[in-house]
């Protein structure tokens, strides 16, 4: 993907990250991924007072591109208010997974960012092949 279309998913999480419901932990997160159709999808944490119900940014913007009938990730960036960047929770690594693993992350943090691919933080992942 080229740089000016990162710079576009950097924007979209950034934006997503503002409308993060995060009363609990104070930590806002918020992520973008585009599709090979070309399209952004947008999402932010949200807690709940049920802790273990939160929602990860992550997560919500998969879940608004399989919404919307996409199948088919290109990337993924995620925008925090941690200090560095961060990498997506095991829980969304795997949900991620679910439709390949050949996603480039990038995330950022304050001035930093860094580039992670998914293969690489969820090796061998359960799929549903071995559900056959
Ligand atoms: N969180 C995300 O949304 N994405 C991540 O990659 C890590 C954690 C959220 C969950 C919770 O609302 C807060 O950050 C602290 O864990």
């Amino acid at each position: 993907m080229d740089e000016k279309a990162w710079d576009e998913l950097k924007r979209s999480a950034m934006d997503a990250r503002s409308k993060a419901y995060a009363p609990y932990s104070g930590f806002s997160v918020g992520a973008a991924i585009r599709t090979d159709s070309g399209q952004v999808f947008i999402g932010c944490n949200v807690e709940n007072a049920s802790y273990g119900a939160t929602i990860c940014a992550e997560r919500a913007a998969l879940a608004a591109a399989v919404a919307a009938g996409e199948r088919h990730l290109m990337a993924l960036a995620i925008a925090s208010s941690a200090d560095a960047p961060i990498t997506p929770c095991g829980i969304c690594r795997q949900c991620l997974a679910e439709l390949g693993t050949r996603l480039p992350i990038r995330s950022y943090a304050g001035d930093a960012e860094h580039e992670y691919q998914l293969s690489a933080l969820l090796p061998d992942p359960f799929g549903r092949e071995q559900l056959d």
